[in-house]
């Protein structure tokens, strides 16, 4: 399997031998911290910025508001290592136990994301060169080489000092390696060549097997020596093989850098202290899946930025984050009203932030920690939003943190446990979304707001839905939805094709199944390996510069920015769309089609559908798979999830629509936030409840 194939593809022998650390097995631990609550709130604290005598204030306010986690030190380098080799983490374990005598726990973060300035003008190697050859420099983050072993090895030594001296501290529960992964930044150095050509000898051995792959007898690309092999600089002007094998040689460097860490942590600390990493979102500088594997959960900051909260982004981009790892996350910063990097940073209405952390909760988050808890009286970020103002006295938003705060204590035991489940997925690759985007054929392609329409229309249906990569297992669900999978190597054809043999529904989206692992085009028409069991093909795709007409079993209605023509094949295909008068080619051609398979199904959708087609399209999917939703019909604009586990069942409604709304429950339900048992909820606009079933 290509995945697999990759993760062996490590980093030269170099960086093995320089950072090699063995290994201790941990046993994996839950999400929910042994001894400590099931759902929690927090904050990120910077204790480092404020004087001693400060603390124990900030600390009685937080155990106030009951917040029980804060998140400290990922960018106090200079604090604890003032100077090269002399370390001073007094200040931080005071901290710490201080905070523990209020009853909050820390998670320490590795401060890698901004070295110190002696560090970095007595080693200006370890700064990261850009595209443009010129070196970073100090005075803001990020500025590190990761693939620099000097700037690997501070990094290294920083992780294993404050792991062996908090490894064992029972007030810290966890860890966070560096911070938002750098934005996944590389350097352009000589250093970083050679170990991407490296990587790449490493992958395909010979450059005879390169020079197929890659196709570089177009013009004139072929290469006699590794040493030739360039960086693809700019983006999108390069063969797509090399810029994809680009993409994947970040992941591995960026995965190799926060291993360094992650293993010299783990040989010192007590395995039950977890370790994640504060992803963000759809952000695909690399692959998270595979930065995920060594980590004990992932986490990511949910920042909304200007306007107001997308219910169908956040719970898309929960569910993307839970799919990682297939297990709870946190949301390990979160804004406290306002951020201060967007164009515009208005605030979130009162109670938006509140409605927004809920619905984290029954995506499967277990932690929302909002950031920050008071901004540093100088520093970049001083207009950001926060629970303490300036003067050290709350700020307004800190009583919607404290309500936050207190409704997870009333409702953390009926939590504890439990997790998100679903009968449908879909399937997300970091590979064909970055196939896809490095050549769109059509600026307005926008896989995004692709998957996010499938997602609407289904997740509307079925109340729960996975976001996985696809090679994960799949026997588990009823429906399979890959909206945007470019590439289909044969490994995974054979996977999805096990699926379905089995009993399942797989649909396909548009441009399915279109190349192989090495970003070529596969000799055979859409959707690949899997036309044939389709019985159809894809004959041409075409960029639409106006909307189709398009009608069909789901109704009538338009195809916009992409569509392709198909063809049947084979007995047993079914047409279910077809395109109205278009550019002559399209006219009267299959735009949708689907084939029983072994026990299951394949559906081939090749245009991008309107909402109300969409809808159609996903109730006839969901009918056709028997998906049963996990609660059932529900007012507009209400939300609901269900957690469940360790003999319990919980839903979370959020009422996302701007008036207020009736939930009728199938029974009486225990009501967790307003206390009380009931056959209905009633919930304002941007209201909240948590409703406990026992049966
Ligand atoms: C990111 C960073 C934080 C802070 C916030 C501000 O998520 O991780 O350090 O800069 O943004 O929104």
């Amino acid at each position: 399997m290509e995945r697999t194939c990759r993760l062996c593809v490590v980093l030269p022998v170099l960086f093995l031998a320089v950072f090699a650390v063995a290994q201790t097995p941990s046993p994996a631990i839950p999400t929910q911290i042994p001894g400590h609550d099931a759902i929690v709130a927090g904050t990120d604290w910077y204790p480092e910025q404020w004087p001693e005598s400060r603390w124990e204030e900030d600390l009685r306010l937080m155990e106030a508001a009951d917040l029980k986690v804060v998140r400290v030190a990922e960018f106090s380098w200079s604090r604890m290592e003032p100077s090269e080799g002399r370390y001073d983490f007094d200040w931080l374990e005071r901290a710490v136990n201080l905070a523990a005598k209020h009853h909050i726990m820390s998670v320490l973060g590795t401060p890698t994301a901004a070295p110190p300035a002696w560090l970095t003008q007595k080693y200006p190697d370890t700064l990261r060169v850009e595209r443009n050859g010129q070196r970073a420099i100090h005075g803001t983050r990020a500025q590190g080489s990761v693939s620099s072993p000097r700037y690997r090895g501070f990094c290294r030594k920083i992780a294993e000092q404050m792991a062996l001296r908090f490894g064992r501290n029972p007030n810290v529960v966890g860890w966070q390696i560096d911070n938002e992964e750098g934005y996944a930044l590389m350097s352009y150095d000589d250093h970083a060549r050679k170990f991407f050509q490296d990587w790449l000898q490493n992958k395909y051995k010979s450059l005879d097997r390169l020079n197929a792959h890659w196709t570089t007898s177009y013009w004139s690309q072929t290469y006699d020596n590794w040493s030739e092999i360039p960086f693809p600089i700019p983006m999108g002007d390069h063969n797509p093989g090399l810029e994809l094998d680009w993409k994947r040689f970040v992941t591995d460097t960026w995965n190799d850098y926060l291993n360094n860490q992650t293993n010299v942590i783990r040989s010192h600390s007590d395995p039950r202290q977890f370790i994640t990493a504060n992803f963000m979102g759809f952000f695909d500088g690399f692959d998270h899946y595979v930065l995920s594997e060594p980590l004990t959960f992932a986490s990511w900051d949910d920042y909304v930025g200007t306007g107001h909260v997308d219910p169908d982004y956040n719970g898309l981009a929960h569910d993307l984050t839970r799919g990682f790892k297939r297990e709870n996350f946190w949301v390990i910063e979160t804004q406290p009203g306002a951020v201060n990097w967007s164009p515009l940073n208005n605030f979130l209405n009162r109670g938006e932030a509140r409605a927004m952390a809920w619905q984290a909760i029954g995506h499967g988050a277990d932690d929302i920690n909002y950031w920050q808890w008071r901004s540093a009286l100088n520093g970049q970020e001083q207009y950001h939003g926060t629970l303490i103002g300036p003067d050290g006295r709350p700020a307004p938003f800190y009583s919607e943190a404290s309500e936050l705060g207190h409704d997870f204590v009333k409702a953390e035991s009926a939590f504890r446990g439990t997790e998100v489940s679903s009968q449908v997925a879909l399937l997300h690759s970091y590979d064909s979304r970055w196939a896809i985007d490095l050549q769109k054929f059509t600026q307005q392609y926008d896989q995004q707001a692709l998957l996010k329409s499938y997602y609407h229309a289904l997740r509307h249906l079925s109340q729960a839905m996975d976001v996985v990569n696809p090679y994960a297992p799949l026997a588990g669900y009823k429906l399979v939805v890959a909206p945007d999978l470019n590439l289909i190597p044969e490994d995974l054809s054979q996977h999805l094709l096990d699926y379905v043999r089995n009993g399942g529904h797989l649909v396909l989206g548009p441009r399915s199944g279109m190349k192989d692992q090495f970003n070529a085009l596969l000799p055979q028409r859409q959707p690949g390996f899997l036309a044939e069991p389709l019985g159809a093909r894809v004959e041409q795709f075409y960029a639409l510069e106006k909307n189709v007409p398009i009608s069909g079993s789901w109704g009538d209605g338009e195809a916009s920015i992409w569509a392709e023509q198909m063809k049947i094949e084979s007995p047993g295909a079914e047409v279910l769309l077809r395109y109205g008068k278009s550019n002559g080619w399209l006219d009267n051609q299959p735009a949708a089609i689907t084939r029983p398979y072994g026990r299951g199904r394949i559906t081939y959708i090749g245009a991008i559908l309107d909402d109300n087609l969409m809808a159609n399209a996903a109730e006839w999917m969901i009918h056709d798979s028997g998906v049963t939703p996990v609660f059932g019909p529900l007012p507009d604009g209400v939300e609901v999830s269900r957690r469940s586990g360790d003999g319990k069942q919980v839903y979370v409604f959020v009422n996302f629509a701007p008036q207020e709304r009736q939930v009728v429950l199938p029974r009486s339900m225990k009501l967790l936030l307003s206390g009380k048992e009931a056959t209905g909820i009633q919930l304002l606009p941007d209201g909240v409840e948590v409703a406990q079933d026992s049966q």
